[in-house]
């Protein structure tokens, strides 16, 4: 590989909370191991004057600017990550793939389940690489549940009893925050926590198969307003709290209850994300609230969870002690070192980012349960 093509030249479009998580992985790019690529930030668009400011820290920034069109034909980018509120996603996916760039895009690829396939369809016409971000299957916990749940060992738990894949938040208990563009249909969508935590709760099931054949859901709208931050008080029309209960097929074994869970109203919860996997003969359950655990169970004369701490084991080596515990910036790193991996062909058998097929599965979903809470009924998918 010539050193021009080993180096991925990256933009950001949108510098907020995740363009700036997204830095901050490129700027210790150099604690991988064994990658064939490395990657270098050059260009970053916002429209705030403060986060252009920021971004001024990163030597490698070539290019800073309020207009993603003064980004996208630079010939320094390869690939772009946009970060934008989601009724931004379908027309600048769009331009990224017209401007002939790679897309790193976030989730939930496109407001609706409409301008999820209008993006899909258009990625594939582009013949670009496109994934979705979703980080935490790159966790240790969440990658010895994916080795796991493989067709060829999942046998080893016995008849499938449930799973049940969920993220949690809890600031939004509090009544006083101030609204924002992520509580708010008109930017953030109709699904409402769906878009917000969904893709989080469903990467690993869709990629393990598990395809929910039916869904009944339980949405919540709980606080219908919240201060505007200048005095006075918005509407707050997004769902907050969402369950929806599917059945899906696993091997030989018909309708296994999966249950996903995407909450903004969960008590004392930060930023948990857990997965749970119960047969009759074993189990797992990984949760980043214990961020060194993983639980298993095994039914033997006796039944046992037990649990085992988990050190640094990450899918793509890095020079981390193999003992020190993992977390958020860790995984987001590996998630990004999954795309460049398989952008180069190299993945092998390693877990890769969200396809738009995946991506365009869960809007599927996601409309469906908006239909099922609607009528109070299963609807099949
Ligand atoms: N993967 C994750 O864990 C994760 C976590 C949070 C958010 N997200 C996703 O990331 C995306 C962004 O969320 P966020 O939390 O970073 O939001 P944010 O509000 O912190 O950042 C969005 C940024 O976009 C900028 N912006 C708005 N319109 C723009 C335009 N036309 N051109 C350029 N910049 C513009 C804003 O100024 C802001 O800085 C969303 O899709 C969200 O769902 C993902």
């Amino acid at each position: 590989m010539s050193e021009a093509k080993a180096t991925m030249r990256i933009g950001i479009i949108g510098g907020g909370l995740m363009g700036r998580e997204a830095a901050s992985a490129f700027g210790r790019w150099f604690v991988l191991e064994d990658v064939p690529v490395r990657t270098e930030l050059v260009a970053v668009c916002d429209l705030q004057d403060k986060l252009l400011e920021w971004f001024r820290k990163v030597p490698t920034v070539k290019l800073l600017t309020k207009d993603h069109r003064e980004l996208l034909p630079s010939p320094d980018v390869d690939v772009v990550y946009v970060a934008l509120p989601h009724n931004l996603h379908e027309k600048i996916y769009l331009d990224v793939l017209a401007a002939g760039k790679d897309l790193l895009a976030e989730k939930p690829f496109g407001i609706d389940l409409r301008a999820a396939r209008v993006i899909r369809n258009a990625a594939a016409k582009s013949g670009r690489f496109v994934r979705c971000s979703s980080e935490f299957p790159f966790l240790p916990g969440a990658q010895r549940i994916i080795t796991a749940c493989q067709p060829g060992e999942i046998a080893k738990l016995g008849k499938l009893l449930e799973i049940r894949s969920c993220f949690w938040h809890a600031s939004d208990l509090d009544p006083t925050k101030p609204i924002n563009w992520k509580r708010q249909n008109k930017f953030c969508g109709e699904i409402g926590v769906m878009g917000d935590l969904g893709m989080h709760v469903v990467h690993i099931p869709f990629r393990l198969g598990w395809k929910p054949k039916r869904v009944f859901a339980q949405l919540q709208k709980i606080y219908p307003q919240r201060p505007d931050g200048k005095g006075g008080m918005a509407a707050c029309d997004t769902w907050d709290n969402a369950m929806l209960h599917t059945d899906v097929d696993i091997g030989e074994q018909h309708d296994v209850p999966m249950r996903l869970e995407m909450k903004r109203l969960a008590p004392g919860s930060t930023n948990t994300w857990w997965l749970e996997v119960l047969g009759t003969d074993g189990g797992l359950r990984f949760s980043t609230a214990e961020p060194k655990s993983l639980w298993t169970f095994q039914r033997g004369k006796e039944q046992i969870w037990q649990r085992v701490d988990l050190g640094h084991q990450m899918a793509f080596p890095v020079i981390t002690g193999g003992i020190f515990e993992a977390g958020f910036p860790d995984c987001f790193l590996q998630m990004w070192a999954a795309f460049t991996a398989e952008r180069a062909g190299v993945l092998d058998h390693r877990f890769g980012c969200v396809t738009p097929d995946e991506a365009v599965a869960s809007h599927e979903l996601f409309a469906a349960a908006l239909e099922s809470h609607k009528a109070k009924c299963v609807v099949e998918l």
